[in-house]
């Protein structure tokens, strides 16, 4: 396979301290609403690096749940292993792509676990089937083979339809929050000269820098 020869040039638009918000949330805004009038594919998938406590990094997609002034919500269970990880070390970072905007957001912060009562607004609004393959799945953890999986959940979702009853919010699922003291924002310009600008939390203001590409 030939990937040298799978290049292009980025084009679509630029970055400049002028244009951008003072405030890293609000020019989040900005984007995200951008991305959500693209109708792109899976807009709120992003990128979570977490790591151990001995420093061993990991990443994966999860779905973005919300955002406000404060931070990034996502939902999973607390007892896989990036819920292992954060517990052990809660500093962890996000990752946006949106190949056809050409833009990548980067943002660093501390994870923290989300109400109680915020988790299970999340868990209720989901349908039954997630909700329920949500209980079925002891997530990270190695599993035996598919049907295991497949016979508790089948188990499982008869039961509730039959009792016409609704799950519990299981105490090892829900949200998270990650509070952000770092974003970098990247546009893709020609002959690889992108634009980068970062905002820095310090001492309760936001610095923003532009970075070389
Ligand atoms: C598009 C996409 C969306 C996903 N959304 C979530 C999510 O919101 N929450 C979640 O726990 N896992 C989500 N996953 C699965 C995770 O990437 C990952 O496999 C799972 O959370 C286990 O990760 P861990 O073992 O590192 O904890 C998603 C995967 C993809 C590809």
């Amino acid at each position: 396979m030939d990937l040298k020869s799978l290049r292009r040039e980025y084009k679509n638009g630029s970055l400049n301290e002028s244009d951008i918000d003072k405030n890293p949330f609000h020019q989040f805004k900005i984007w995200f609403s951008q991305v959500l009038e693209s109708q792109l594919l899976e807009p709120t998938a992003m990128v979570l690096a977490t790591s151990d406590k001995n420093s061993n990094p990991s990443a994966r997609v999860v779905l973005l749940k919300e955002f406000n002034e404060t931070g990034f919500i996502f939902c999973t269970n607390y007892l896989s292993r990036k819920g292992n990880e954060i517990a052990e070390n809660p500093r962890g970072a996000l990752l946006f792509y949106w190949a056809e905007l050409e833009r990548q957001i980067r943002i660093e912060g501390v994870i923290t676990k989300i109400d109680r009562r915020e988790s299970k607004k999340y868990f209720n609004a989901r349908p039954l089937e997630s909700r329920v393959g949500a209980i079925s799945s002891k997530q990270s953890s190695p599993l035996e083979s598919r049907s295991v999986l497949e016979s508790s959940y089948t188990e499982l979702l008869n039961k509730y339809n039959s009792e016409n009853s609704e799950p519990e919010t299981p105490e090892n699922w829900g949200g998270y929050i990650l509070l952000p003291d770092y974003f970098e924002f990247w546009q893709g310009r020609e002959s690889r000269l992108h634009d980068r600008i970062t905002y820095s939390l310090k001492d309760s203001s936001w610095h923003i820098q532009r970075l070389y590409p």
